[in-house]
């Protein structure tokens, strides 16, 4: 049935949480856990699952495993299984395991990219282009996450022109999607809401993604942000966990569940099984050997109401009896 024009927008949820969210973890988790949760999430309707990143096993060792798990999973037809890669060499690897999607990383502060990818933003252009020129050659599509487009944690804001200016020289080569994201959570909404219609209005093609942190209690109020911008795919994180080692004061992504919670408050149809989000979420602390950030798994939806406490018949006589007796 045609929604009518003033239903809400179906939103589109990405989870990153087995690339963003475990690239920091100083335990290494075990691969068959990863697989585990990955075929879990594959089961909850989400659009898209970052599943791991082909980076060098040295800059990131908490995924040194990525060809295991992106062969191990039980992939769900129409779910697009994406893996970040920064060069030839990761794309080649990540081809040669089965992503159906590469998500290319640069940054558009020189600062960032330098620490993060050891190289200078356009030494960064022209070894992506390489993969883009692969890509294109092996059927596989392509997205590039461009980060710190909201603001560096070293150099400040980022002016539009050079995060536009990126993302064009991505597009006109071939790519089909663009994610900005905010790195280290610097975003507020009135800054998402024109960033977003700006990149909208200059490049009405383009497939794009917000990807946001909640560093500074930002995240959610960003994500409503940018819908009233016109943008329906947002990247997430289940519990909340992520973050860039290489970016100073880095904390987790919006959280998936609270996310599709707050998105299905708000009356956006949603076919995402929030439930099985949650119990997801809730076998973190266990994996990981810490707490993480995410609400709803620790309150609960706002429908899960508590039973009345037996208590309450004695309060309620009292009261009635109060209220009846004589001064
Ligand atoms: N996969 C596996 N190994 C890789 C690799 C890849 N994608 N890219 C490089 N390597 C290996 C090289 O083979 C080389 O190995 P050797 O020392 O055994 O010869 C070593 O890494 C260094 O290669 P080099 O090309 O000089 O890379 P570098 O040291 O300049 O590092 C990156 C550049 C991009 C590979 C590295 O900084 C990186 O992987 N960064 C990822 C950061 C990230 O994911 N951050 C969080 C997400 S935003
Ligand atoms: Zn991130």
């Amino acid at each position: 049935m045609a929604e009518s024009s003033t239903a809400k927008p179906r939103i589109h949820i990405q989870e990153v949480g087995t690339r963003d969210g475990f690239q920091g973890e100083p335990r290494f988790i075990p691969t068959a856990d990863k697989v585990r949760l990955i075929d879990a999430l594959s089961l909850c309707g989400l659009a898209k699952i970052e599943v791991t990143s082909f980076t060098s096993p040295k800059a990131i060792p908490a995924l040194a495993d990525a060809e295991e798990v992106l062969r191990g999973i039980r992939r769900q037809p129409g779910l697009v299984y994406t893996s970040l890669v920064p060069n030839l060499k990761g794309a080649e690897r990540a081809i040669a395991a089965g992503t159906d999607e590469l998500n290319l990383t640069m940054s558009t502060s020189e600062t960032h990219n330098l620490l993060n990818l050891r190289m200078t933003r356009e030494q960064s252009v022209a070894r992506l282009f390489e993969v883009v020129d692969l890509a294109k050659a092996s059927g596989v599509t392509l997205n590039v996450s461009l980060s710190t487009c909201f603001g560096c944690p070293m150099e400040g804001a980022i002016p539009e022109a050079v995060v536009f200016g990126f993302a064009e020289r991505f597009l006109d080569r071939g790519v089909e999607g663009i994610s900005l994201c905010d790195t280290t959570g610097m975003a507020h909404p009135d800054q998402v809401r024109s960033l977003c219609e700006a990149f909208r209005t200059r490049f009405p093609r383009a497939q794009v993604t917000l990807h946001l942190h909640n560093t500074r209690g930002m995240g959610l109020v960003n994500a409503l942000a940018g819908i009233e911008a016109g943008v329906d795919r947002f990247d997430a994180s289940l519990g909340g966990i992520g973050g860039c080692p290489y970016a100073p004061g880095a904390t987790g992504n919006v959280c998936t569940e609270d996310l599709v919670h707050l998105l299905r408050a708000q009356g956006h149809p949603m076919d995402v099984d929030l439930s099985g989000l949650l119990a997801a979420a809730r076998s973190l602390p266990e994996l990981l050997g810490h707490d993480v950030p995410g609400q709803v798994m620790h309150a609960g939806r706002t429908e899960d109401l508590h039973p009345v406490p037996a208590s309450l018949t004695a309060i309620r006589e009292r009261a009635l009896g109060s209220a009846s007796a004589p001064d």
